[in-house]
């Protein structure tokens, strides 16, 4: 293994703008020496969702600017860098092509090696970042696009094991915020909101609970919330706070539901996972975290849970994917291209990666 690799990692494919360098010591162990992040949620407020005009243009403008604070605060200049990694998808294609093309100019200008990153690798491999997890382990996947469980058996060694047939779960809390008149991005709200909830006022359905695959459905439960919300209109302060706290419920009971038909799937595999890591901006949800503890003691797994910051969108996540990539000669062309769609499973297909 190389000493002491260091690898920039850009960030650009949703609403937040990412810089961040980090560093694997000669034991592979990694370190963040500086993570840029500047969220857009001001400029996208006003319109309940991020539009993605807006979103382009804005990453545009800074984007420069936190590469330049990332490499200052790790206190390194381009020419220490071993590579140079952006997230190349899935997300907004105006987004994606600021970061990417960004990350292509520096590595061309430096002469470094490029890494294109999948915005969802970067997702499942911060665990090792932050935790040092050994594969394999399963994944559970949730943010604003996605929600997946994945068996994770090595870089680019993915298999999804199930995934939403509807919306993802981070969609879920931002539709029933803004049905509840909570202002956008509705799940911090509506976790902040529902501590003060009566979270068994209102019994929401599970939906796919009990299931054997460990696929997700939410749009059922986002319905629910809607009727019930209607039937007992108007609202009271209460009332929405019962609403938050017995949705939540019903999210965490469904995901944990999901969590131990995953495990059921993958116990007699000759490499059972050992470990469950949660990843992606809804794992910054406290009930979440607590009822994935619970559940892993009881079954004996251990639990990587990166902290809120780290789930959310960030460019160490890019910047440590592109590292465990680049350490396996995994690099790329300048005419890697943006993708707006880029399934995490895909990776062994050359038709995703590479110039297919
Ligand atoms: O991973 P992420 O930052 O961006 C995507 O790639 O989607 O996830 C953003 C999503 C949003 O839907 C947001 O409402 C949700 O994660 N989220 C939360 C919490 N914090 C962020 N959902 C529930 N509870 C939270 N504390
Ligand atoms: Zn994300």
């Amino acid at each position: 293994m190389r000493p002491g690799l260091r690898v920039l990692g850009i960030e650009s494919t949703c609403d937040e703008t990412a810089a961040a360098v980090v560093e694997a010591d000669s034991l592979g162990r990694g370190r963040i020496l500086s993570n840029a992040v500047l969220s857009q949620i001001a400029q996208h407020a006003a319109y309940g969702g991020v539009v993605p005009e807006i979103a382009a243009r804005a990453h545009v403008e800074s984007l420069d600017k936190l590469i330049r604070r990332a490499l200052e605060e790790a206190g390194c200049a381009v020419d220490d860098l071993d590579a140079v990694a952006a997230a190349a998808g899935p997300g907004l294609i105006g987004g994606v092509m600021v970061g990417l093309t960004t990350g292509k100019a520096i590595a061309l200008a430096a002469q470094k090696p490029f890494v294109a990153v999948n915005h969802l690798e970067g997702h499942a491999l911060t665990p090792r970042l932050t935790d040092n997890i050994e594969f394999p382990y399963l994944l559970l996947l949730v943010s604003g696009g996605h929600s997946q469980l994945v068996a994770v058996n090595g870089v680019g060694d993915y298999r999804r094991l199930g995934s939403t047939v509807d919306d993802a779960l981070g969609e879920a809390f931002d539709k029933a915020a803004k049905l509840l008149g909570l202002p956008y991005p509705g799940g911090p709200q509506v976790e902040q909101t529902a501590a003060q909830g009566d979270p068994e006022r209102f019994n929401f359905p599970r939906p796919m609970a009990g299931r054997r695959d460990p696929d997700f459905s939410f749009s059922g439960l986002k319905t629910a919330v809607r009727l019930e919300a209607e039937r007992i209109a108007p609202l009271t302060k209460t009332d929405v706070a019962d609403i938050c706290a017995s949705f939540q419920a019903a999210a965490v009971d469904v995901v944990v539901d999901r969590c131990r038909a995953a495990l059921r799937m993958l116990a007699d595999e000759p490499r059972p996972p050992t470990a469950l890591v949660a990843a992606g901006g809804v794992a910054a949800n406290g009930a979440i975290r607590q009822a994935l503890a619970r559940f892993c003691a009881e079954a004996g797994l251990r639990l990587s849970l990166p902290s809120p910051d780290l789930c959310s969108d960030n460019g160490a996540m890019i910047a440590w994917a592109g590292l465990e990539r680049f350490r396996l000669d995994l690099v790329d062309g300048m005419d890697f291209p943006a993708r707006p769609r880029w399934p995490l499973d895909s990776h062994k297909d050359p038709r995703w990666h590479g110039k297919a």
